[in-house]
């Protein structure tokens, strides 16, 4: 049995939870739109043509901001083409994915859905083959009450009140030589200085999220950061990370590390902020937005089998099994663990498209990597706590990887304090002591578990239960004491409930 020690204190607190953190994605990209989230006809769909048992499912997954339309999609993308009436939209070519996108779906449609989801919009703009003016002319559309020349479109499309989209990004993964419109950090700073201005011109309470690196081994990570917002840092408020982990090479303790370059990613973006900030003398912090984070690409070889110029075909539908479900645990884990810097995240993507929410014409169902998401985002809003872990540690080429990931976040307003915890062990469970003496009153109310003998188990649409979290084990609360045995390879969710 392995031994950890988790050591918290009332007075260290690291940050509130922003609820963001929590947020996801939809692009245009396979069936994340067409037969994810909108299927008009479906006996499933609502007089809308929302999948109303999808809605059901991302509401139970808690998810309050939703990033869209993309994505390499959106350095495409006109957004012109997906509003006004729907027989006259064009169906256009869709280089990035190699499909044809209908555009019956476009952005009036999105966010009459995210409002059906309980969730806020996340706009991106296309700076890949566009520019300022047409991210502007957007921005108006949405935005802007009434009397002027975009804003009369959108009404005279039906929708009379202006959508209030408070968080947009500026194009995506522009680092990257596979974007359309693919540039230098510089030619991108720029753009993204001009854009955001034009953007603040119009709407002064909007928020905006700057590129950085589209994963952490981009040959131009961290001089790409620094570049980027050595030109727009008066412009942004926040520079985006994204990364996938790949669960491929049949090395469990290897892919369970991944929280630990997570960790030093985000550490390291942070860093370069603040060197900006103090190069600039500057009052700003620039806090972070993860805007995609996810394990992938277990879809590779059946993603090369596809037909190219078709509407919605079955892209990315990554099949995650349950040592999938672990690290996403631990993901989480280490975003809360910066609840200080990251403000936003989100897991890519939502629906069908590497997803934890799948869809057929016969139902949908929740993929193992739903769980951890739905409990983090339930009950890890609150206060984090700065908590320490002492955990026997293991070698991977991130560098030492502890078999413990832990977090605390208590609840003042709900009476709760809740212990989130993954062992990595696949050998041993782990006898985890935490001296919560000053927290007094609590006591446990539950202990969920999410654990399987085969790491390799998976949820279909024929068997959806093989992994899902049950109550039990044994934690309890003596003498001011938490101690709980974690089983080998499993996800925890203790939850303490203030008694009088
Ligand atoms: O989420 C899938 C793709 O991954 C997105 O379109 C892109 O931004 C990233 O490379």
């Amino acid at each position: 049995m392995k031994q950890a020690t988790i050591i918290a204190d009332r007075d260290f607190i690291l940050g509130e939870t922003d609820p963001r953190i929590f947020g996801s994605f939809i692009e245009h990209l396979g069936r994340a739109v067409y037969e994810g989230i909108y299927q008009p006809g479906s006996p499933f769909a609502n007089e809308e043509g929302f999948r109303k048992d999808v809605l059901g499912l991302v509401q139970e997954l808690g998810v309050p901001v939703v990033r869209y339309p993309g994505g390499n999609f959106v350095s495409g993308y006109h957004w012109e083409d997906g509003v006004g009436p729907k027989d006259q939209r064009p169906a256009r070519v869709e280089p990035a994915w190699s499909v044809i996108e209908t555009n019956q779906f476009g952005l009036n449609e999105f966010a009459a859905w995210a409002k059906e989801a309980r969730s806020q919009v996340m706009m991106a703009v296309n700076l890949g083959t566009r520019g300022p003016e047409d991210a502007r002319n957007l921005l108006e559309y949405c935005n802007f009450p009434k009397g002027s020349y975009y804003s009369d479109l959108r009404r005279s499309h039906g929708v009379e009140a202006p959508h209030n989209i408070k968080l947009w990004c500026l194009g995506n993964e522009m680092d990257g030589p596979w974007q359309m419109g693919h540039k230098t950090a510089a030619e991108y700073g720029r753009a993204a200085a001009e854009t955001g201005r034009l953007m603040k011109m119009l709407d002064p309470s909007i928020e905006l999220v700057a590129c950085g690196s589209s994963n952490m081994t981009m040959p131009t990570f961290a001089q790409w950061e620094a570049d980027v917002l050595d030109a727009c840092y008066d412009e942004v408020d926040y520079i985006s990370l994204h990364q996938y982990f790949e669960n491929s090479a049949d090395n469990t303790p290897e892919f369970l590390a991944g929280s630990v370059k997570m960790d030093q990613f985000i550490s390291s973006v942070a860093s370069i902020c603040d060197y900006i900030q103090a190069k600039k003398h500057g009052k700003k912090k620039i806090h972070l937005s993860f805007d995609e984070w996810n394990v992938w690409y277990h879809s590779n070889e059946a993603d090369k089998t596809l037909e190219k110029w078709v509407q919605a075909p079955h892209q990315l539908e990554d099949v995650y099994n349950f040592e999938d479900a672990l690290l996403v645990g631990s993901l989480l884990i280490t975003l809360l663990r910066h609840a200080d810097r990251v403000k936003i995240a989100c897991l890519a993507q939502l629906v069908n498209v590497i997803a934890p929410i799948m869809t057929s014409d016969t139902g949908a169902w929740r993929q193992t990597i739903f769980y951890p998401f739905a409990q983090a985002s339930r009950y890890g809003r609150g206060t984090v706590l700065q908590t320490l872990v002492k955990s026997p540690v293991y070698e991977s080429s991130y560098g030492d990887a502890p078999y413990l990931d832990a977090v605390l976040v208590e609840n003042e307003e709900e009476g709760g304090l809740t212990l989130f915890a993954v062992n990595k062990s696949l050998e041993e469970g782990m006898e985890i002591s935490c001296d919560l003496r000053q927290f007094a009153g609590y006591q446990v109310a539950e202990q969920s578990l999410l654990t399987h003998e085969n790491l390799k188990a998976v949820n279909t649409e024929q068997d959806p239960f093989q992994v899902r979290p049950v109550s039990g084990g044994n934690a309890a609360i003596e003498g001011g004491r938490l101690t709980a045995v974690l089983p080998k390879q499993s996800w925890n969710v203790i939850r303490l409930e203030k008694r009088a």
